[in-house]
């Protein structure tokens, strides 16, 4: 490997620019070596925007190329596999983005590949990362609120009632607000709790989707646009998950509306999105009391990135770069890895068969 980790964004999309290309660029172990994308003229945009690096249409150069340690993989969910296995084959380190695959099977079959390689392999299950959760997590295996008896997560987003593109097809997403959103609440409460056992869950298509932004006709959306579940923990604890993408008066300028709380036998803890600096936590017979998350959780140790600088509902997501090339660089596991990727798309999975089937249905906990 060269002085530092060569990185190749495959997937030039809003998501890289977002969240990826900050990340890397804040990290001075690390240097974007190459960009992927088969949309020639995005590609041209970010040649202008991201600056020299090799770019190219083919991810199979990306996956041949042994100039290039490791992949970034932003691309649509049912390329998320193939890509994936031809980059572990080449020996590279791999981030892809969450969902790992349009169904568990392919999840499972990332994470063996991965392991059996013995490269990294990391999830983008960005939220971990966010200053309140990194604290609440502390507080919850400190023993600062006792044992967790009850978890529970809403993410409501105002979107538009247009086309999704890819997302709203079976074949190329999976599913919709499930893959999309709840499946990061799903893996931050295993995070949080362990491994969910049992789930009930349902889903519904309220929007057909039969248009585009600019008003031409497509397909309409297979795909679901609210997701619930109930589900069990294997600790004894029990979770409540909702989310939606048409939650009139969510909008908030975009980041909508988060809660995500733990309630313990000792006391509550809750991280907003809104307000991801800080915490509200509550003991027994009082009530909820906002307060500043401690500096040392307010981003990984060593990481240069500045607290203080950019919006915080945004800026914590380039830590997950951080740790991805932490992990290379010190010979670790990152995590959450495609492990976490594929186990929490079983549960994902796992709510989709109770809501055909009508029932409870078991986790698969091992793969
Ligand atoms: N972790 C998060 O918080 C988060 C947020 C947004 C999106 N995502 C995930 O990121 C992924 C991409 O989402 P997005 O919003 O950036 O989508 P997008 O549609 O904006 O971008 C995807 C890009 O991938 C390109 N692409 C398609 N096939 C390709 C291939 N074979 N090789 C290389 N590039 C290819 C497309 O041309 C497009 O430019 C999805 O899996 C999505 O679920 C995660």
């Amino acid at each position: 490997m060269s002085s530092k980790v060569r990185i190749a964004i495959i997937g030039a999309g809003l998501v890289s620019d977002f969240h990826h290309v900050p990340g890397i660029r804040l990290d001075s172990r690390c240097e974007l070596a190459a960009v992927c994308d088969p949309n020639e003229a995005l590609l041209e945009q970010r040649k202008k925007e991201w600056g020299p690096a090799k770019y190219t249409t083919d991810y199979e150069k990306i996956a041949a190329d042994r100039d290039i340690d490791a992949v970034i993989i932003a691309t649509p969910n049912f390329t998320h596999k193939d890509i994936a296995l031809a980059c572990i084959e080449g020996g590279q380190h791999v981030v892809a983005e969450k969902p790992l695959g349009v169904s568990f099977e392919e999840a499972r079959q990332m994470y063996v590949a991965a392991r059996d390689k013995g490269v990294r392999h990391m999830t983008a299950f960005t939220y971990r990362f966010a200053p309140s959760m990194r604290y609440l997590r502390h507080l919850l295996k400190s023993g600062g609120l006792g044992e967790p008896r009850h978890f529970r997560s809403q993410r409501f987003l105002d979107l538009p009632e247009t086309s999704w593109g890819w997302r709203q097809y079976k074949k190329l997403a999976g599913a919709g607000d499930l893959y999309d959103m709840t499946i990061h609440r799903i893996d931050f409460a295993q995070d949080l709790c362990g491994p969910i056992e049992s789930v009930c869950g349902a889903v519904k298509t309220f929007v057909p989707r039969d248009k585009t932004a600019d008003g031409k006709p497509c397909a309409p959306s297979e795909v679901d646009d609210w997701s619930a579940l109930i589900g069990t923990f294997k600790s004894g604890a029990v979770g409540v998950w909702e989310g939606s993408t048409l939650m009139k008066g969510h909008h908030n300028n975009g980041v909508g509306f988060e809660w995500a709380e733990i309630n313990g036998t000792e006391g509550s803890a809750v991280y907003q999105l809104v307000d991801p600096n800080y915490i509200l936590v509550g003991r027994h017979g009082g009530s909820l009391e906002k307060s500043l998350v401690p500096a040392e959780f307010l981003k990984p140790a060593d990481s240069p990135r500045n607290p203080a600088d950019g919006k915080p509902s945004t800026v914590f997501r380039y830590d997950l770069m951080w740790e991805f090339v932490s992990a290379i660089v010190e010979g670790r596991d990152a995590v959450p890895g495609f492990d976490d990727g594929a186990s929490a798309q079983a549960v994902a999975d796992a709510v989709l068969q109770s809501y055909a089937e009508r029932r409870w249905v078991d986790v698969p906990q091992s793969f």
